[in-house]
């Protein structure tokens, strides 16, 4: 039985009343009554089906394509391989963006991957297609398959989507030279695969050089101008309709080759065409979570301080482009001490290029770091709890800023209070359950960082007294369809349902990216921004019309809410927006936001948002088989617009927490560089059976600086924190410190009976 608890709303903090309720999905009746018209529900009029023939090796040559057999397939209608792909306006290879990764569209006969498309198939029935690309029979040149993190490695200039690949503090050697105990311990990461529930596919239609595509998408707008570019038309002439999102996890952030080649095909044929990945096929061109191997290294005085930290990552790349695990990154941010370093180096593979996965470089760095600090804290006889606080952080570690808020303390006491921390024996295998199965708890912490990107929003307030606002925003699950029209409601002083929120549609302003948690903050800074605009001509024209109860007070004399602008310094004095408008002949009024941090924030602050978790496992003392049981967490994240989904949120990365720790890995064959878990039946991730018990706490917090809002995003910090928590209960389960993830059964087997 899943049992999953919650806290009651956040207390409502200065904004209006929409914010901070606990509103149900206002798709979600859509989505389970098969409403929800997703990218591939869409059958356009003489619609063509294409399928990319993908590799089977992962490096060499396609020597031999049998074209000919696969059109001559009964309604195959075109085959595009590097020999007849039309030119594209701008080179795939071409990086203008944050999110545009060198993507694989048959520029030519080179196999770089595994499931790299060597071909597209296009044909008017999705069978026709899959049978005419099987037909195709690819011969290879093949060339040994690189794999794994023993290979030459190289200093990378930028990690992630363009950070510094390092940072230091002190001097970290010196400071471990002299340090009174000092643990080092390497850890191993696993290659992750998104999985979201609605694979990669769009639908691309052409009308003249307009260009109308549904697809899922992470950032729309951005998206638009990309594929403008490779076409050669003005992004204006580019729509791309988003309005649901099946899971995007950031490998829906990136542009991909299947996305280019589609739409290729789309042009070539002057029809619409709709392409589809199979599952197997999303383990290659559309990014994965890259392999890490990380080295920890801690000094310590004799009562637990942390005097050094080094974490050094060596994470796989592809081939040919450079996005780089920042797995190290978050020893900057938590904790404490007076010498820290982190650094990065890759090792190119023969693999699709990684790529941003929910919290991207922090989960992977996290379990490492919280492992390693686990370490520590039983090389000094310490409670980690005790050990944390001792090494607490009260400005962030590298950068000396200041907290914008930082509600740590208070998330480690409501957590370890739910949970029953204080119970804890010190020592491993202490406790067993009445089955007989050993019982160990863990914790760690939790951090994210809080980055916003631009956006633009606009808001209208209509003489009924209703309003509209606009802006394009993704709902990928995380329930902005909901919270971006509280946001929305709140800036026009109205109630959620009197307001029309448009969204998901490349055609209104620009969301922003839903990505590095920060959505609800960028998209709704730049709501409610374009919702004072609108308020303020409103509040001219009452405060300027002697018939008006408003009369005088002046613009910064009257406040929005409820359909209505009262006066500041008479609440009783109020006319109703349908009022103001009717009298003066107004049909509406607009105003425009724009979204984005103030530099001057991010200059003086450190912004993040942070957590705890505790966890406890089961492990069979004769098998190895691990099981979490249970999961405490509580995160102190800002400002909170919808506790429910928030919730929700934080309830599916402590999920994935479990699964980082004990479930989720690639297996790569060696020999071939292929993925041999492809599919939904081998790639294991938790079902409700693994995750019994998970319960988020929200911690409430006060953020001045974030952003005007106060919010600070949930939707990556319930991995990190997490995974951390679980491995360290296998640890104080068995003794046995297991420092490659996810945690397997044999590496428990043999001693777990001991
Ligand atoms: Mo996220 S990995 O920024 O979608």
């Amino acid at each position: 039985m899943l049992e999953v608890t919650s806290l009651p709303a956040a207390p409502h903090m200065r904004y209006g009343s929409n914010s901070g309720q606990a509103l149900t999905r206002r798709d979600g009746v859509l989505k389970v009554t098969g409403q929800a018209r997703y990218a591939a529900d869409n059958h356009p009029e003489g619609l063509l089906h294409a399928v990319t023939a993908t590799s089977t090796i992962s490096r060499g040559r396609v020597i031999r394509l049998d074209v000919e057999a696969a059109k001559a397939h009964p309604g195959v209608v075109e085959v595009i391989t590097p020999a007849s792909r039309p030119p594209l306006m701008a080179d795939p290879d071409w990086k203008g963006h944050l999110f545009a990764f060198r993507t694989e569209a048959l520029q030519n006969d080179q196999v770089r991957y595994a499931n790299q498309p060597i071909a597209l198939v296009v044909a008017e029935t999705l069978e026709s297609a899959t049978e005419g690309a099987a037909l195709l029979a690819p011969q290879y040149e093949t060339e040994p398959a690189r794999t794994g993190l023993d290979l030459e490695r190289f200093a990378p200039e930028a990690v992630g989507v363009g950070s510094p690949p390092g940072a230091a503090v002190g001097d970290v050697e010196a400071a471990l030279g002299a340090s009174a105990r000092r643990i080092e311990a390497s850890f191993d990461t696993a290659a992750q695969y998104h999985n979201a529930m609605e694979p990669h596919g769009l639908v691309a239609a052409w009308d003249g050089d307009r260009l109308t595509i549904d697809m899922p998408n992470q950032a729309p707008v951005m998206a638009g101008a990309a594929f403008a570019r490779y076409f050669g038309i003005p992004p204006e002439n580019v729509l791309i309709r988003t309005p649901f999102v099946g899971g995007g996890f950031g490998s829906k952030a990136i542009l991909n080759g299947p996305q280019i080649l589609c739409i290729l095909a789309a042009r070539m044929l002057n029809r619409p065409v709709k392409l589809v990945l199979s599952r197997g096929q999303m383990y290659g061109p559309v990014g994965h979570r890259g392999q890490t191997r990380q080295t920890l290294r801690l000094g310590l005085a004799d009562d637990g301080q942390l005097t050094a930290l080094a974490h050094h990552a060596v994470a796989a790349t592809s081939s040919f482009d450079e996005f780089i695990e920042p797995a190290a990154a978050v020893s900057e941010l938590v904790y404490a001490s007076p010498a820290i370093s982190t650094s990065h180096e890759a090792v190119r593979n023969d693999i699709g290029t990684p790529g941003p996965m929910r919290a991207p470089g922090a989960a992977s760095g996290s379990i490492a770091l919280e492992v390693a600090i686990d370490e520590a804290a039983e090389a000094c006889d310490m409670d980690p709890l005790e050990f944390r606080l001792k090494n607490y952080a009260e400005a962030e570690p590298i950068s000396g800023k200041p907290y914008s808020s930082k509600a740590l303390r208070e998330c480690y006491a409501e957590a370890a209070r739910s949970f029953g921390w204080s119970g804890r024996p010190l020592a491993p295998r202490q406790m067993r359950d009445e089955a007989g199965l050993l019982v160990g708890w863990g914790m760690g912490t939790a951090v994210f960082h809080c980055p916003m990107f631009a956006a633009e929003a606009c808001a209208v307030l209509r003489s009924d007294g209703t309003g509209l606002v606009e802006t394009c925003g993704i709902d990928m699950g995380q329930g902005a369809w909901t919270a971006l029209a509280q946001i929305a409601a709140d800036g026009l002083g109205l109630d959620i349902d009197q307001v029309e929120f448009r969204s998901g549609s490349s055609d209104l302003p620009d969301g922003g990216i839903a990505g590095g948690s920060g959505h609800t903050a960028t998209a709704g800074m730049a709501i409610d921004m374009a919702g004072a605009d609108a308020i303020a001509p409103l509040a001219d024209i009452a405060t300027a019309d002697p018939a008006s109860p408003l009369y005088g007070s002046g613009n910064a004399g009257v406040v929005a809410r409820e359909g209505r602008l009262h006066r500041r310094d008479d609440e009783t004095r109020s006319e109703s927006y349908a009022d103001i408008l009717a009298r003066a002949g107004v049909a509406q009024v607009e105003g425009t936001g724009r979204g984005g941090r103030d530099p001057a924030a991010a200059q003086d602050h450190a912004l993040q948002a942070h957590g705890a978790v505790f966890a406890e496992v089961k492990v069979d003392p004769d098998l190895g088989q691990v099981r979490a049981t249970r999961l405490v967490g509580a995160f102190a994240a800002g400002r909170i617009i919808n506790p429910r989904l928030a919730l929700s949120q934080l309830h599916g990365g402590m999920i994935w927490g479990v699964s980082f720790a004990l479930h989720e890995a690639a297996v790569v064959d060696r020999r071939t560089g292929r993925v041999m878990n492809a599919d939904l039946g081998e790639y294991h991730l938790p079902v409700n059976a693994d995750v019994p018990s998970v319960e988020a706490l929200l911690v409430p917090e006060q953020d001045p600086y974030v952003n005007e809002l106060g919010i600070k995003g949930v939707g990556e910090i319930g991995i990190t924190g997490s995974a951390g928590a679980v491995a360290n209960a296998v640890w104080h389960a068995t003794g046995i410190r297991v420092r490659r993830f996810p945690v397997r059964i044999e590496d428990l087997m043999m001693s777990a009976a001991a």
